[in-house]
């Protein structure tokens, strides 16, 4: 396809992966701008989108191999409201402060990771953020939360991240926390009742200490280096382009060799796969050094898109202990309509 791989050089400039390692506290590791062109401008050439068939409704989970039905985008929203939301308030005591049914401390909530994601994340938030249909694709189970909070841009105010490690005054999960007219929609948890104050300063607490992960703290990051979180989740239907699209690894990939033919965006067309038209930047998430994101220099345009990670080849990726990719990741998620 006449590609060529743009970014190899990258590793042995002032900004390899290594030196984005968020390691002092305190200070806002913001996103590495070390985007490249992905492969050649290509001519753009009208492909006529797949057509999309009403699909039947149903909370989808990821990974099922239904990735090619479709369904309308306001379909997905409310059978994610009214099925899988129903229900006000679940995780919450009165006063808005989590109910710990997780741990045998009456207050276990303290300002690190595991312990927001099990007193909040988890009996909170995630009967509505999880699976194909996850509102603005953030998933907030234990297995994808941080990858896609941390230093991740929002998808309704993508100039904010989510979460800024080091600065919860710009991470957009406290704005929409605690409401107000800055936000889009509406205050989480959607409908209330609302975290207590005491919740959210523990939360932004975590946040100025710089975002720590669980494994950062002193959690596992062992195991074969693999892909462990994506957004846009397998099978998804997203309705603009500009939402971030993120590859997580469960170790840091070492960055000089993230390039277009290591992770791949790729436009699936009946005539076959195209790369897609302008490029995608690819950079390291700001305090998240796991997560890549891939933002598409122009919008994307409706149609089927594939993700892929190949694990065998040259373009191969290696952690940054040399560690070899385990084994390959591809995932498709497809675009309505466009922005
Ligand atoms: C009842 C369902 C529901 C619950 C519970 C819920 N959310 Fe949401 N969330 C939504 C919907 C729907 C949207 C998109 C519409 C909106 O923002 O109003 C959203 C959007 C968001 C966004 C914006 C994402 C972005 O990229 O811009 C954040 C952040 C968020 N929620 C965090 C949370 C957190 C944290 C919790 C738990 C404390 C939570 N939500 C609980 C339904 C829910």
């Amino acid at each position: 396809m006449g590609r060529e791989t743009r970014g190899g050089a990258l590793g042995a400039g002032p900004t390899s992966a290594r030196k984005l390692r968020p390691r002092s506290q305190h200070v806002c590791v913001r996103g590495a701008r070390l985007g490249f062109i992905i492969g050649e401008q290509i001519k753009a050439r009208e492909v006529n989108p797949p057509a999309h068939p009403p699909a039947p409704t149903g909370v989808r989970q990821p990974n099922t191999t239904t990735s090619k039905s479709a369904r309308p985008l306001a379909v997905s929203f409310l059978t994610s409201v009214l099925g899988a939301c129903a229900g006000n308030g679940q995780g919450l005591d009165a006063n808005g402060d989590p109910v710990n049914g997780v741990s045998t401390h009456p207050h276990a909530l303290a300002a690190d990771f595991k312990s927001i994601q099990d007193n909040v994340f988890t009996p909170v938030c995630v009967r509505c953020h999880s699976g194909a249909s996850a509102p603005q694709g953030l998933q907030l189970d234990e297995a994808h939360s941080y990858a896609l909070l941390v230093g991740v841009p929002s998808a309704e105010q993508p100039a904010l991240n989510r979460v800024t490690a080091g600065d919860p005054n710009s991470s957009y999960i406290i704005r929409k926390l605690q409401g107000g007219p800055g936000i889009s929609g509406e205050q989480m948890p959607l409908g209330g009742p609302y975290l207590s104050q005491g919740t959210l300063n523990v939360i932004k607490q975590w946040i100025s200490d710089g975002a720590q992960s669980a494994a950062s703290a002193g959690g596992q990051t062992t195991g074969a280096f693999a892909v462990s979180a994506i957004s846009p989740p397998d099978g998804a239907h997203v309705r603009v382009g500009a939402r971030p699209i993120v590859v997580a690894f469960n170790h840091e990939p070492d960055f000089s060799r993230i390039s277009e033919a290591s992770v791949r965006l790729e436009r699936v067309t009946p005539e076959g796969i195209r790369e897609v038209p302008g490029g995608v930047m690819l950079t390291l998430a700001g305090g998240n050094p796991a997560t890549v994101l891939l933002t598409p220099r122009l919008a994307l345009a409706s149609g089927v898109y594939r993700l892929s990670v190949p694990a065998a080849g040259a373009d191969s990726l290696a952690d940054v202990n040399a560690q070899p990719l385990a084994r390959s990741h591809t995932s498709e998620f497809t675009v309505d309509d466009a922005p």
